[in-house]
């Protein structure tokens, strides 16, 4: 953006945050500079993270175009902000897309929203591939968090590189809650541990055989089964969060609280919630090595794909093969999620038996994250359409099982409905 063209004539305002991320407006952009017009983005120039943080770092709030381009930016900032799929899968928007995954990081919103606190970091979000800032600081000052942020769709995410800020934040949120009713402030500590849980897993799916991952993972799991265990109220904040997360270290955490959520409501001792809560942390650990363009691809995989994405229940087990830390039976939880108890599954196509309590309770709560998660080219199911759905697949699923998951579920939505 060395662009020094000087240009004069009526300009029109608009706040910086009305350019949306990968877009290339169809107009020229300037900014003001000393009484003069700078053009900074070129009509038709891709307007990426670099030009936007060039732009922040210069203190821009405000950028202007042509009066004469009025109506084009009137119908930019509309289409832009509608939240209508472009269904716009260039081979440029998706390795953008993939990028994006690669660089930022999902967080959870309800934290987002608490007391008018103030961020020192960017958030952004998520959505048709695209990437929109939804507040940030500038000039290294605090930004508030906008009231509509709960209702936005998409994903609520911040860079990798702020997830150390954005942990601060969460303890700040924690020390205000230290004063406030208990119900709140449980609600916020589980909340809390879930998103430590959450930076835990992706370092360890970053870098999967470091036996200090794997610790820090099992550690969390011991705490998550205390909480679980110890406050159903909290389990059902858990298990209510609304997630649109793609993310394998979202799904891997929401995997774990409702295996643990199960195995409570089975009336499995302790030890027992722990490993399965350790399997289910870990259970797809192996798509750590599946390629970024196969596992975020966002449309449907094709075979070959398939096939590649089914190999990270084998890779799975290899990685932890060698840890000792890792039970048998979590171990089996890993290498069984995918397994069905008519014979359908994979990798072993192994049937009833053969599929130990824990590898049954894991790939139910596996099949339902995953059916009511929202991906970049499907909408999640709403509880009640997923659970119809698996109900029908009886066959697949451990019935009795999967009956007392509906049941929980059930007093979920009724706790919820109480208040
Ligand atoms: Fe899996
Ligand atoms: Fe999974």
């Amino acid at each position: 953006m060395a662009y020094k063209v000087y240009v004069y004539g009526p300009k029109k305002a608009f706040p910086i945050g009305g350019l949306a991320l990968g877009t290339r407006p169809p107009f020229n952009v300037f900014i003001q500079d000393e009484g003069l017009f700078t053009r900074v983005i070129y009509a038709g120039q891709r307007y990426g993270p670099e030009e936007r943080s060039e732009l922040l770092a210069r203190g821009v709030t405000e950028v202007f175009v042509d009066a004469k381009d009025a109506p084009e930016l009137d119908a930019y900032l509309k289409r832009t902000s509608e939240d209508v799929p472009a269904q716009n899968n260039d081979p440029e928007t998706v390795r953008e897309y993939l990028e994006h995954m690669r660089d930022y990081y999902q967080v959870e919103r309800s934290f987002l929203a608490h007391q008018n606190r103030q961020i020192d970091f960017a958030i952004y979000r998520f959505f048709d591939l695209r990437l929109m800032p939804v507040a940030e600081p500038v000039n290294n000052e605090f930004a508030s968090i906008p009231t509509e942020l709960q209702s936005l769709r998409g994903d609520i995410v911040i860079r990798n590189e702020d997830i150390p800020r954005y942990q601060r934040y969460i303890d700040a949120v924690i020390a205000d809650m230290a004063a406030s009713d208990t119900r709140d402030k449980q609600k916020f500590q589980a909340i809390a541990m879930k998103e430590k849980s959450k930076t835990i897993v992706k370092d360890l799916l970053d870098d999967p055989r470091s036996g200090e991952n794997i610790k820090k993972a099992m550690n969390i799991v011991s705490d998550l089964a205390d909480c679980v265990l110890s406050n159903r109220d909290v389990l059902y904040d858990l298990v209510t969060l609304n997630t649109y997360d793609q993310y394998t270290y979202t799904h891997s955490v929401n995997v774990a609280v409702l295996a643990s959520a199960i195995g409570v409501s089975r009336g499995l001792e302790k030890d027992m919630i722990q490993t399965l809560g350790v399997g289910a942390l870990l259970h797809d650990i192996g798509k750590s090595v599946i390629p970024a363009h196969i596992l975020n691809k966002p449309g449907r995989l094709n075979l070959r794909e398939y096939e590649i994405m089914k190999g990270h229940v084998v890779e799975g087990a290899r990685m932890i093969k060698f840890n000792e830390a890792v039970s048998e039976e979590a171990r089996l939880v890993i290498t069984q999620h995918h397994e069905r108890l008519n014979g359908t599954g994979y990798p072993n196509g192994l049937d009833g038996e053969q599929i130990t309590t824990l590898g049954r309770i894991c790939a139910i709560a596996d099949c339902y994250d995953a059916m009511t998660t929202s991906r970049p080219y499907m909408d999640a199911g709403t509880p009640f359409q997923s659970l119809t759905h698996m109900k029908k697949e009886k066959a697949s699923y451990d019935w009795d099982i999967l009956d007392s998951f509906i049941r929980m579920l059930g007093r979920t939505e009724t706790s919820e409905s109480a208040g």
